[in-house]
């Protein structure tokens, strides 16, 4: 079990090394001067191969997750409030994810409608959702 919850936490944090990064690069892409075409594309590179990573890395996270819930039955049944709260973190993060791969498609077709600062808010939201998941199941508080 603490093989499996080891790669749990190693792919958990390679997981949010592209979710933090990726709108890292859309602030970037939002601040390119609409003549340089050749670092909108340097950049669009990046991301694309950034976001087919985190694609990857996302599958043994959740697995691995699921293996310890399911598997070996920790956090499983009533009495284990903390779970369930992590679930709905697991869920606003997969929505997260979903979110990056749709405003990548936007700069790719040229329609992005948002500026940097919207890009470095946008960019806190993961801290804020790793945060909570990892205090909820190191502390349990309910
Ligand atoms: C489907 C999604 C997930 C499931 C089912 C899941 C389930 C679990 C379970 C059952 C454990 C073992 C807890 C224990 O031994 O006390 C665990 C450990 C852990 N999980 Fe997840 N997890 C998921 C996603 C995540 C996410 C998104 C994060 C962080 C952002 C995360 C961070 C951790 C950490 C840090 C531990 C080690 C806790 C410890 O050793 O006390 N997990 N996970």
């Amino acid at each position: 079990m603490l093989w499996v919850k080891s790669l749990h936490i190693v792919f958990i944090a390679s997981w949010f090394a592209g979710l933090f990064y990726l709108p890292r690069i859309f602030v970037n892409l939002a601040m390119v001067q609409p003549d340089s075409a050749a670092e909108r594309q340097r950049l669009l590179l990046m991301a694309h191969k950034l976001m087919r990573f985190t694609h990857i890395l996302m599958v043994p996270a959740l697995g691995l997750g699921l293996w310890l819930w399911l598997g070996y039955g920790i956090g499983l049944g009533p009495g284990n409030g903390w779970m369930h709260a992590k679930l709905l973190v697991v869920a606003l993060t997969l929505g997260y994810h979903h979110a990056c791969w749709r405003l990548l498609r936007r700069f790719v077709a040229g329609q992005n409608q948002r500026g940097h600062v919207w890009y470095r808010w946008f960019n806190e939201v993961p801290v804020v959702l790793m945060v909570i998941a990892v205090c909820l199941v190191v502390v349990k508080p309910f």
